[in-house]
């Protein structure tokens, strides 16, 4: 293997308009691994990374994030720092700040969350991610009269969750979609914050405690309750609907939380999206899950269903920013930060008020919509809540709140229920 694949690979990375799983997926399966490694810790610190290396990439950070990518392309210095990271084997530090993240990203931060909590979220969004699981219900079964853990057939050891009872959490590469359990829907791969947004969108009363007033400060000490799980199974059999489910992640968990009661649709206009949506549905053995593919004007589809829904999760199109350690190059920002928005070139705000607008209207009287988003900036968190108590006098606000990034990727959820 030769140190300049990383040279090449980030040539391409400065030309494509691609997600870098994607360009990820094109490498050779051998090579795939330490590639993807040492290039994302490139692009989650550059510059924290060229300090330890000793290499100066430019006069200041500021002038860094103003190269365009003609220049950083053929930098001198960046291909010169790839070679020292993939000759490094690895030792190398975990951690940045902020100036490994463009400035009008830290601006925004301190705009609206002060220097304090910024520092601490380019610390924490430099580092690398977590794998986590969400057992699905059958793995109980899984346990052993001995009390073997099903667990144990990873190398890689993993924790509980901080706060789902059903999570479990590896540091470090753990090859979760490889094996034998995976396949069979023992489990699948979603973040701690995703889980917690599940729980949430079925009983925010419930969740609420674990939610912090601003993101990344006060990372609330909580411990998972197992008696959760009783807690949803004993909710019976609610309508939920998932607005905006994407490939199904929160779709699934709360088809898992309800223990097959009910009915979960799960919505989105992209029709790739909803076919992977059902076949982990299927993977995971839950019947009780229905993927319907929506319009951009989604009225027709849905207005026989007004007012029918105990639940309505919409986990609006966001700029993505609180799941930065997994996409480190959303902030290196080779488009806008948000392929929907461009597809329906619309501004994200516009967005995320069309998705309320288009959903709320299915809950029921007495029952709840959640708001939320992979997100921190109060335009797309706090300031929406503000925009749906003034034009939503249906609903009111019940819960509101933001977990991670710390253990967890960041999110923001907002519960409503609806009073008439
Ligand atoms: C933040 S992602 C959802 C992630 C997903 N809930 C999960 O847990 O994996 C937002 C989703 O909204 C979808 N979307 C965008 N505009 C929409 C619309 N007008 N109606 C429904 N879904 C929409 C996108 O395709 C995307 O999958």
């Amino acid at each position: 293997m030769k140190s300049d694949i990383l040279s090449l690979f980030f040539a391409e990375f400065c030309e494509s308009h691609v997600h870098l799983d994607s360009m990820l997926s094109q490498v050779h399966p051998h090579q795939r691994p330490k590639v993807a490694r040492y290039m994302s810790a490139f692009l989650r610190r550059p510059l924290t990374l060229a300090e330890h290396f000793n290499i100066p990439l430019a006069e200041s950070p500021e002038a860094f994030w103003d190269l365009s990518f003609v220049k950083l392309k053929k930098h001198e210095g960046i291909h010169q720092l790839l070679s020292a990271i993939w000759q490094s084997g690895g030792e190398m530090p975990n951690e940045g700040g902020v100036q490994d993240f463009p400035p009008h990203i830290i601006a925004q931060w301190e705009k609206d969350w002060g220097k304090e909590a910024t520092t601490q979220m380019a610390r924490l969004l430099s580092q690398e991610p977590l794998t986590t699981i969400r057992a699905h219900r059958r793995t109980r079964d899984l346990e052993t009269d001995e009390g073997t853990n099903w667990l144990e057939s990873f190398e890689v050891k993993a924790r509980e969750g901080y706060y789902s009872p059903v999570a479990r959490v590896f540091k470090g590469f753990a090859p979760v979609q490889k094996t034998q359990l995976f396949t069979e829907g023992y489990y699948e791969i979603q973040d701690e914050g995703s889980q917690v947004m599940s729980m949430f969108a079925l009983n925010s009363d419930l969740v609420a405690p674990m939610l912090s007033e601003t993101p990344a400060l006060a990372r609330k000490k909580f411990t998972a309750n197992p008696n959760l799980i009783q807690a949803f199974k004993s909710m019976g059999a609610l309508t939920v609907i998932d607005a905006c489910a994407g490939a199904g992640g929160k779709t699934l968990a709360m088809a898992d939380l309800l223990q097959g009661q009910g009915r979960i649709y799960g919505y989105d206009i992209y029709e790739k999206k909803i076919q992977n949506l059902k076949r982990r549905a299927e993977r995971a053995q839950e019947r009780n899950i229905q993927g319907v593919v929506l319009e951009r004007d989604p009225t027709a589809q849905i207005q026989s269903f007004y007012g029918k829904a105990d639940r309505v999760l919409i986990d609006s199109p966001c700029t993505g920013l609180g799941v930065l350690r997994r996409n480190p190059d959303i902030k290196w920002n080779r488009k806008p930060l948000n392929a929907e928005v461009l597809a329906q070139q619309v501004s994200i705000d516009e967005l995320q008020h069309t998705v309320v607008k288009n959903y709320a209207p299915l809950v029921k009287v007495g029952g709840e919509m959640t708001y939320g988003v992979c997100a921190f900036s109060k335009a797309e968190t706090t300031d929406q809540v503000k925009w749906i108590q003034e034009n939503f006098p249906d609903f009111q606000l019940k819960h509101q709140g933001f977990i991670g990034p710390h253990e967890t990727d960041g999110f923001f959820m907002a519960s409503f229920v609806r009073v008439k």
